[in-house]
Formats: C-alpha cells, structure tokens, sequence
C-alpha cells in the first residue's frame, strides 16, 4: 500500500507528451520506432540537465543535490495529487478510467523467474526483441491504486480458494496472477499442482496450492461458462453439440464455494467456434436451429448472473466478472493473415478494436445492470477492462508464442488475442488486487 514514487509520473508525463509528437510524426516502423524512442529518451534527459542549468544562471540556486530532488519532486507530485483507492476518500473511484503511464519500476516480474507461464505467453524468450510492452503503468484518473504486494495478498488468501473460471484469455491471466503471488515465496517447492498436473493448454482445471498459505489459485476451463454437451436424442445428425443456455458449466459445483471468483467469457461466442462446428443452442429440452449467437450469449449471461445471485453465498464468495478483452488483429483475422507484431507503443488517444468487442462488453453489461438493484448491488464486481485494453495492440503475443525453441510463428499465423507475459494481463489483476483489499476494508469497517 507504498505510496506511489512521483518521479516516474513526472517523467511519464513527459514520455507521453513526446510519444503523441512521435505518433503524430507517423513514425509507425518499428525501427524507427525505436531509434525515436531512444531520441526521445536522450532529449528528456538532457532536458532535465538544461532546465536545472537554467535554474541555477537565472539566480534561484539549488545549493545541493538534494534541493534539486526536492523541486523535481514538487513539480512532480503537483500535477498528480490523487486520493489513495483503498482510502476512504478512494470510495467512489472510477479505478478504470485513467490512462497507460510508463513505468522504469515495471514489470512486477520476469518470466525467466516464474515456473508457470506457459510458451504461449513467454514472449521475450521465445524471441519478442522489444521490452515496451512491460513498462506500462494503469494509471487511473482520480485515484492512486495500491501497488502491488504479493505477501499482502497471500496473507489475505490465506486458508482461501481464488478461483478463475473462462476461456483462455482468463488462463492468460491465471497464470499472470502465479507469477505475480509466486514472486513473494522463496521455496518455489512450496507451490505445487495438486494432482501433479503440467500447465498445459487445454486442461479441464488445475489447482495450485500455495503451501505456507494454505491457499489454492485455480483455474477451470469454461469458456463459454454455460453447459456444453450432447444433443438430446433424435435431432439431426449435424448437430454435434448444444450448449444448455440456462445451465451452468458442468465444472460448476466444483467452485461455487470459492472464496473469490473470476469469470470471463466472450471469445468463443461466435459462429466459427459454433454453429459451424456442429454446437447448436439449446434452452430446455428445445434446440434452437436458428437462434443467433448474439441471442445465445446473452441468454447464457443471465444464466450466469443470476446463478452467482441465487447460488453463491454472498457472506463467502467476492465474485468478478471481467469484461471482453478486445483482439488486435489487422489487415485480416486470425485465420486470414491478421497481424500486429509490427506494434510496439500502445494507442494513446481512441483505440480501434473490432466492432464485436463492443457488442460483447454491452450485453455483458446490460444483463449485469438489469440483474443489479441497491439491495444486491455489491454480490459482483465488474473488473472493466475493454476499454482499457483496446488501447493495448503492443501486448500481444503476435509471433512469438511457440516457445524457445521453435522461434517465432510465420507472419500469416499470429496470436493477437492473447497476451505477452509479463504484461497487460498484469494489470488486471492489480485492479484486482486492489479491488479484492477494497472489499475487505468495507467489509472489515462494517463489523466493527
Ligand atoms: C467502464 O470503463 C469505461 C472507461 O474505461 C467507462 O467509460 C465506462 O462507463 C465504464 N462502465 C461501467 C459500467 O462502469
Ligand atoms: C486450508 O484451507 C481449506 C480451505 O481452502 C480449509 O478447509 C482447511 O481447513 C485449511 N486447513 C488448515 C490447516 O487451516
Ligand atoms: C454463508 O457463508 C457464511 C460465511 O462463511 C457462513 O457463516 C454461512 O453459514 C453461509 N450460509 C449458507 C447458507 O451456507
Ligand atoms: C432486486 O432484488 C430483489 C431482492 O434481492 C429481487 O427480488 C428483485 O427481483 C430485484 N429486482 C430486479 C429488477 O432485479
């Protein structure tokens, strides 16, 4: 719960001002991407150096380094004043609103020191030449967010189940939260799978035991988090599979009894990875052939919010719902040649992401508001990233998720859906870190 360094804001002001100039330059490439960053770099500095020469020849002396600092400081901090979030002042905090601010102190962690990362998301070891990806800071608006402490959250979870339920983008950020809790415990021995399981990509679950902490994070495998399974009898033979729109994953009862929470959904909600494949929708004992997907995955969402308000139990169980993490893919989709391995700075201004992100985000949050009323108001939280992550076509794992030693993937076969890590995915869980902490300040005001 530090207080946030101010240099690092000052400076990141500065960068941002600059990466818009460079951005309005249109220097795109990415070599001359870099060479511009490093230009950049080299002009704060000696901008730095100027203004306090400056400073000194026009009379207002600073007679030791240490005033220096101390003016740095001054004139950093008084642009960014904020409120602490878990403060009581923080209550009310739109923590996300705000804005992608480079960070020297980042990433809380590097992937050759964490055991859990699967190839798909090492990045840098399987060839990503440039590191921009990990420095940037969510910053919101009118708040400070608590900086990540991984014992802090450890202790909170202590004798706890902290359980991630989706598809692979919430895998993506399971494993992002392994290597953030991971870095606080020296015997790696001390966290092990349950049932010896590897991380591999398509495990229905795995369970990882934090053993000083007696705490498990998990992760279960739903992507659509309503039931999949056979037809029922004597429909026609092109349907493969039906999803039950009003049933819970099968996996379900398994993590109700979570003490956190956090589903995801959204990528496998279309034709491609449905209809076309034979998985037809289903509500009862009825399939119905011409349901439209949109029309399925918002049935499917009020199957899942009104689940978590009749079957969890809300003394127990914090429940998340993150919202849709937009892809990135350009001139083509994932199948036809789509890339994004060519960006390296994130969008700083408005983001464009394809249009089904937003589709995606305002069913979600439709069925939420319309299931939401003062009396049950705080049973879920929603962790709010698509905006924030559309701003993001630098993080994704573009050509570098065959592990170490394939190399990168061909141009025409990239990954701009799911994330390097460390990075962006990170900073969803840092939202929910300190969302998780909020929760239980409230809570442990309350019982007072
Ligand atoms: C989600 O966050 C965006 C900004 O990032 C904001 O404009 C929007 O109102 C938020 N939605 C909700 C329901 O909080
Ligand atoms: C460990 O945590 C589980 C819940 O995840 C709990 O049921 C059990 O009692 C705890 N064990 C000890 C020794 O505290
Ligand atoms: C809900 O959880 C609380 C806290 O763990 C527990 O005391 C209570 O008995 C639970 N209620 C039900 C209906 O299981
Ligand atoms: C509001 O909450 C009450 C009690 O939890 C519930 O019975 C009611 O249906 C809810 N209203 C709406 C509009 O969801």
């Amino acid at each position: 719960m530090s207080n946030k360094p101010s240099e690092p804001e000052f400076e990141t002001v500065t960068y941002m001002d600059l990466f818009k100039k460079i951005k309005r330059l249109r220097l795109i490439e990415p070599s001359l991407g870099i060479i511009g960053f490093f230009f950049v770099t080299v002009c704060v500095i000696f901008g730095f150096v100027y203004l306090d020469y400056r400073a000194v020849t026009k009379g207002l002396r600073f007679s030791t380094q240490s005033e220096r600092l101390l003016w740095l400081k001054f004139y950093g901090s008084r642009e960014i004043k904020k409120v602490e979030f878990l403060s009581e002042k923080g209550n009310g905090c739109d923590v996300f609103e705000g804005d992608w601010v480079w960070d020297e102190s980042y990433p809380l962690y590097q992937s050759r020191d964490c055991r859990f990362l699967d190839d798909g998301f090492k990045c840098s070891e399987n060839g990503r030449p440039d590191l921009f990806y990990t420095k940037w800071r969510w910053q919101p608006k009118d708040c400070n967010l608590p900086r990540f402490d991984a014992k802090m959250m450890l202790e909170k979870l202590r004798n706890k189940r902290l359980v991630f339920v989706g598809d692979s983008i919430g895998r993506n950020q399971w494993e992002s939260i392994l290597c953030m809790l991971s870095s606080a415990v020296s015997n790696k021995d001390a966290i092990y799978e349950v049932n010896g399981s590897p991380i591999t990509k398509h495990k229905g679950f795995l369970v990882f035991k934090f053993l000083e902490y007696n705490c498990t994070v998990e992760y279960f495998r739903a992507p659509f988090l309503v039931l999949q399974s056979r037809p029922p009898p004597g429909t026609p033979s092109k349907i493969k599979t039906t999803l039950k729109l009003d049933q819970m994953d099968w996996s379900s009862s398994k993590w109700r009894d979570a003490d956190v929470l956090v589903f995801n959904t959204g990528h496998w909600w279309n034709y491609e990875k449905t209809i076309r494949g034979g998985c037809y929708f289903q509500e009862g004992a009825e399939v119905k052939m011409k349901m439209k997907v949109d029309s399925a995955y918002r049935k499917s969402i009020e199957t899942v919010v009104d689940w978590i308000h009749r079957q969890v139990n809300h003394s127990k169980t914090q429940v998340f719902f993150r919202t849709y993490a937009p892809v990135h893919f350009r001139g083509g989709d994932w199948r036809s040649g789509g890339h994004c391995h060519l960006e390296t700075l994130p969008e700083l201004g408005a983001s464009l992401v394809p249009s089904h992100t937003w589709n995606r985000y305002s069913i979600l949050m439709d069925v939420i508001s319309a299931h939401t009323n003062i009396s049950d108001a705080k049973s879920l939280d929603v962790l709010n990233v698509t905006h924030m992550t559309s701003r993001r076509k630098d993080g994704h794992s573009s050509l570098y998720y065959l592990g170490p030693k394939v190399g990168p993937a061909s141009l025409h076969k990239q990954d701009c859906s799911h994330w390097c890590l460390p990075g962006v995915p990170d900073a969803w869980n840092e939202l929910l870190y300190a969302l998780f902490l909020k929760h239980e300040a409230t809570r442990s005001w309350n019982s007072i």
